[in-house]
């Protein structure tokens, strides 16, 4: 079995493994961000290059490095390669240029946009975005696409990524919408504007790594802060019936596929779980669901919760480097 290193991290993986792959089992610290790969989704990879890495050595049997930066989703393992990726520099500065590209037409959304508190982008921008644009020109915008009665398309957030044309070839049977266009005229389209209309199609709000495709029975109902996600399972002929449910109360805001914990969907859910079951009655609650400790939504939740050992407010006012100012108050 071929073996690699990773961030000074070492490991034993099966042939065919990618770098990607190898980097999330040695854990979250080394994993390069993926805006387009997607564990279940075949020959995802490759669109959006914020998966870059440096491999400095090769192999054990041509130990040259790689002359380039390359797509850690799209690279396979060879026996001795060694991987950076957060301790390149070099990689770093390419991730911040990528990230600027994604956002150089990307609008300011974020207020109003339903995939705020869990966008990839949003992640991604605040580790490795700058705080000020470059441009200064007006951002590009497209004509408005009806996508059907339950899920919206704002093109003005996507980042063609392509997960949600490899969901509509490969979880849905024909597929009605693609990338129309090259360059920066690509855009998502269902061709001659036909709805999509099958039993699996939401299943492309779940893989969107951002606010373009959304669920429009949840849209604008709450933040995703305010909601609080179960486990829930049901008897489905279509899927497997295992979800979160996302509440408000006793209400059901929306249901999603579940995800693990870099953000992809386990199993795909049909239609009807997803947009026609929202009464707690229709299925089997099977407690909260587990959120990541760093996300928003994790806030307020829930009893057993670990709290993390992290500084609060007060630990901050009492480290002896913050001066004072002339009121006696703390300055940050
Ligand atoms: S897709 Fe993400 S980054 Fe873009 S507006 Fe929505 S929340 Fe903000
Ligand atoms: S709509 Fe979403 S899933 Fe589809 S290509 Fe754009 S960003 Fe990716
Ligand atoms: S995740 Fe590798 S190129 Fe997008």
């Amino acid at each position: 079995m071929p073996k690699v290193t990773i961030d000074g991290k070492t490991i034993e993986v099966a042939d065919g493994t990618t770098i990607l792959q190898a980097a999330r089992m040695l854990g979250k610290e080394v994993a390069p961000p993926a805006m387009c790969f997607y564990t279940n989704l075949k020959t995802s990879g490759g669109y959006c290059r914020t998966c870059l890495v440096k491999v400095s050595k090769g192999s054990d049997k041509d130990p040259r490095p790689m002359p380039k930066l390359v797509a850690s989703c799209r690279t396979p393992i060879m026996d001795g390669m060694e991987v950076q990726n957060n301790t390149s520099p070099e990689v770093i500065d390419a991730r911040k240029g990528v990230v600027e590209f994604l956002l150089i037409n990307h609008p300011l959304d974020c207020p109003v946009c339903d995939q705020a508190g869990e966008c990839h982008l949003q992640d991604l921008s605040y580790e490795n975005g700058s705080a000020k644009t470059r441009t200064e020109f007006e951002r590009r915008t497209f004509n408005k696409i009806e996508i059907g009665n339950k899920i919206q398309l704002h093109m003005t957030r996507c980042i063609l990524c392509y997960r949600c044309v490899k969901v509509a070839e490969q979880i849905t049977d024909g597929r009605v919408h693609g990338v129309i266009n090259r360059g920066d005229h690509s855009e998502i389209s269902t061709y001659i504007e036909e709805v999509i209309d099958n039993d699996f199609s939401g299943n492309v709000i779940d893989v969107c790594p951002v606010g373009a495709l959304t669920d429009k029975t949840f849209r604008f109902k709450s933040r995703v802060w305010f909601t609080k996600p179960m486990s829930a399972h049901r008897t489905c002929d279509k899927c497997s019936g295992k979800v979160t449910l996302w509440y408000q109360g006793d209400e059901v805001l929306r249901t999603t596929g579940r995800k693990d914990q870099w953000g992809e969907v386990e199993e795909f859910i049909c239609n009807t779980c997803r947009f026609d079951k929202k009464l707690t009655s229709d299925w089997t609650i099977e407690g909260p669901t587990i959120v990541d400790k760093h996300s928003v939504i994790s806030a307020n939740h829930y009893e057993g919760m670990i709290i993390p050992n992290e500084l609060t407010l007060n630990d901050i006012k009492k480290l002896p480097l913050l001066e004072k100012n002339t009121d006696g108050n703390t300055e940050f």
